[in-house]
């Protein structure tokens, strides 16, 4: 993908965000906890300090909710406001601040934790990687995490092929990973995996489709025959009254900043 046309694309999700919250999964609870356990040996950690946790990207608050939960300090920023409107309804103990991975607004050195759910493919990957090492302590941790659909279950498969796979459409983690390690403001990074399922009746799959960036962009026509095609797909599939359960691998990585 393009970078302008990827800039637009995660500049688009405005207006989405009633479809985005009630369609788009949380993420299993395990994925926050093993992302937090990379602040255990930060030095303000181990003096018994609260730690400040900066979310980047925080959308309408789905990751920030567990991060308020985990007792942290929670700065979230995100650039589209009416995403950062429910943010500030669902977790008004996060302090929500407009801004973007590239031109962080916070002072350097000022948090123990960034954290990135679901959008660091939207970045400009090097300005911000600099951006969120500027903004770490020394000891400081970053941490990602990815829901991917599981495309080894055949309706996935399927709904894949109406949507473009994941990897069509955001650049892999793996490449943004790499990206990481060859910009050495990080130690080598460590990753986990975690398996989840979203229950969804035939509205809430139709919701998940049309929240989705680049859905939200297309012309009228375009957009009705993809989401009667995955209605259909629903219709096919499900075994009413249960509706369907999508299959997620959750992907996780965190690394220490280089910092002295
Ligand atoms: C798929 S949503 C993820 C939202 C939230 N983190 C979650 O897990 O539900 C992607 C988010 O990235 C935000 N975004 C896109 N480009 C960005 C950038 N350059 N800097 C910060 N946020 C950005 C969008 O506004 C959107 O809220």
């Amino acid at each position: 993908m393009e970078e302008s046309v990827r800039r637009s694309l995660g500049r688009s999700f405005g207006p989405t965000a009633a479809d985005y919250e009630r369609s788009r999964p949380d993420y299993p609870a395990a994925a926050a906890d093993w992302l937090l356990a990379g602040l255990d040996d930060s030095p303000r950690r181990r003096a018994g300090w609260p730690a400040t946790v900066v979310e980047l990207a925080a959308g309408t608050g789905k990751f920030t909710r567990s991060l308020v939960a985990a007792g942290h300090d929670v700065i979230a920023v995100e650039p589209a406001q009416p995403m950062l409107d429910r943010l500030v309804r669902a977790v008004p103990e996060a302090l929500a601040v407009r801004g973007v991975a590239e031109r962080i607004p916070l002072a350097g050195s000022s948090t123990d934790a960034v954290l990135v759910a679901q959008a660091f493919h939207w970045f400009d990957t090097e300005p911000s990687l600099a951006e969120i090492a500027r903004v770490l302590r020394p000891g400081g941790m970053f941490g990602l995490v990815w829901n991917y659909r599981d495309e080894s279950v055949p309706w996935v498969r399927q709904l894949s092929r109406l949507l473009g796979t994941d990897r069509s459409q955001t650049r892999h983690a793996e490449e943004l990973i790499e990206k990481l390690e060859w910009s050495r403001l990080f130690t080598p990074p460590k990753r986990t995996t975690f398996r989840m399922w979203q229950r969804l009746d035939r509205q809430g799959l139709v919701r998940l489709v049309a929240s989705r960036s680049y859905v939200s962009t297309m012309s009228p026509a375009d957009r009705e025959e993809l989401l009667f095609n995955v209605g259909q797909l629903f219709d096919v599939t499900a075994r009413q009254p249960d509706g369907l359960l999508l299959p997620y691998t959750t992907i996780c990585y965190r690394a220490g900043v280089r910092k002295w």
